[in-house]
């Protein structure tokens, strides 16, 4: 707590934090004989090797102004970025203390048992963090460019204690992606005084230095562990990426690219970075769990409203910021799941995103809210599968064949037929699960039963 000082403190410019931390790091890797100029296991495209590296991930200065609040209910009146209040924010819970009707697991998690800074009512500023120095054990493994343990990343201050860094802040967005009843925890690192450009309010544009943590809790429900902590950094060159995998006494986190089966024979699989792509490419910035719906009601920690207060958007509009999913409960939950699930990831229209060509596209787009008829997903009622839409070894196929959803006939929508099967690629989601989530099924079920011609559907296609 230490690294932390109130608000009250004297607003003097720190220097640059280490949101260079990479570069510090790099440098020690370089001093010590790494290297960082290429990257084939990392990096934001596909050549792997952002010549950025870790020197494109220079400095920010600190704000003085800007302020936003966490989820944690406490005011703290902060200076210059999102910051943590004074409470524990490390203990990892499925969904940040409120429902979601994405629906993961509600099981509690052990706690890493560490608590951020910041004095009651007072603020835990940027200009009252201190600059986070890497161990200077800390090194980058030959050939990548990131380092090759959590605590080089700047997620803690102090590894032995598992105390967060200054300004790192826990969140959890309104509704979740189903990773078979893991629970999982997410941080978020943004420059001092940056802001994230959200012209385009469906795909948001971050500054370089950004951060992003991501853990996962595996093993059975009341005894799960921290598996992994999965890592998104933002580099001059784009998105830096890569998986932490904890050894089994939860005393270090190695990088881990190639993905891990079984990890701890939980049955949790960790993803390799292809893997991370696949989902991940859906949007040109990568960041799948922050949009104004994912941010809007509902989430924790950190909202869009925070960050609008914070001054931290680009030019927007506010109306943004209580974006109404369209529909009654049933209509709301079903597609609010499906842009959380299948939408922010693979059923969109960017232009790398792998189900571009299912023409199915499942993502709540700001533009398109004015009815549920008038969602990408209402789109795929009565719409026949693409032509390289997978379903030859589901059970129980209806003669007359599928389409992506029909009105009042679950048996016939091939959405929903994917979503309950397991154990091939025709699962959907076909990674990032082995266990169908039932609470998922359930909502999308109920709404194609609801889809009757008296609340304005089409009537089902032969
Ligand atoms: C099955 C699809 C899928 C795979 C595979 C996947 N992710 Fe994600 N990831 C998501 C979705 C969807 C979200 C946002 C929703 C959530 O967090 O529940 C997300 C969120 C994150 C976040 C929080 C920031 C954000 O984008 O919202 C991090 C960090 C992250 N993922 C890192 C990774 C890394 C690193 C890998 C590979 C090792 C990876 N992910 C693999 C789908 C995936």
């Amino acid at each position: 707590m230490t690294h932390v000082r109130s608000g009250s403190a004297p607003r003097e410019r720190t220097k640059a934090l280490c949101s260079s931390l990479l570069l510090c790091a790099a440098s020690v890797a370089v001093a010590s004989g790494g290297a960082c100029s290429s990257a084939p296991g990392e990096g934001g495209d596909d050549s792997g090797s952002p010549s950025a590296g870790g020197a494109a991930l220079t400095s920010s200065t600190v704000s003085s102004s800007a302020s936003v609040t966490t989820g944690s209910g406490a005011s703290a009146s902060t200076t210059g970025n999102v910051s943590t209040t004074g409470t524990a924010t490390s203990t990892a819970t499925a969904s940040g203390g409120t429902s979601t009707t994405a629906g993961t697991s509600t099981s509690t998690t052990t706690s890493t048992g560490t608590t951020t800074g910041g004095g009651a009512g007072g603020g835990s500023g940027w200009d009252g963090c201190d600059e986070f120095v890497p161990p200077s054990d800390c090194t980058i493994p030959e050939g990548l460019v990131l380092p090759g343990e959590l605590r080089c990343t700047g997620l803690y201050s102090n590894w032995d204690e598992r105390t967060l860094r200054c300004g790192v802040t826990a969140y959890a967005p309104a509704y979740e992606l189903w990773s078979d009843g893991a629970a999982k925890q997410r941080y978020v690192w943004l420059p001092p005084e940056s802001t994230i450009d959200v012209s385009n309010p469906d795909d948001w544009d971050y500054p370089v230095g950004t951060r992003f943590w991501k853990e996962f809790y595996v093993g059975p429900e009341g005894n799960q562990k921290l598996g992994e902590t999965r890592f998104l950094v933002r580099a001059e060159a784009g998105w830096l990426y890569t998986a932490y995998v904890w050894n089994e006494a939860g005393t270090e986190a190695n990088q881990i690219n190639e993905g891990v089966e079984d990890l701890f024979g939980s049955g949790h699989s960790v993803p390799s970075r292809e893997q991370c792509k696949t989902c991940h490419n859906g949007r040109e910035e990568f960041i799948l769990g922050w949009d104004f719906i994912m941010l809007g009601p509902g989430a924790t920690g950190v909202t869009a409203q925070n960050l609008a207060d914070a001054g931290q958007f680009g030019e927007f509009d506010p109306a943004y910021l209580n974006p109404a999913i369209p529909g009654d409960a049933v209509e709301q939950a079903a597609l609010s799941y499906l842009h959380a699930n299948c939408g922010v990831s693979c059923h969109n229209t960017t232009l790398d995103a792998t189900a571009l060509p299912s023409g199915l596209y499942l993502r709540l787009e700001l533009a398109a809210l004015d009815s549920v008829l008038s969602t990408g997903a209402a789109a795929g009622i009565n719409q026949v599968p693409g032509s390289n839409a997978m379903f030859s070894d589901l059970p129980d196929q209806p003669p007359e064949g599928y389409y992506d959803f029909r009105p009042l006939d679950p048996d016939r929508s091939l959405v929903l037929a994917r979503m309950t099967f397991r154990g091939s690629e025709t699962a959907m989601p076909p990674i990032g699960t082995h266990v169908a989530h039932q609470a998922g099924v359930d909502m999308v079920r109920a709404w194609i039963e609801s889809m009757t011609e008296e609340r304005g559907y089409p009537a089902a296609a032969e």
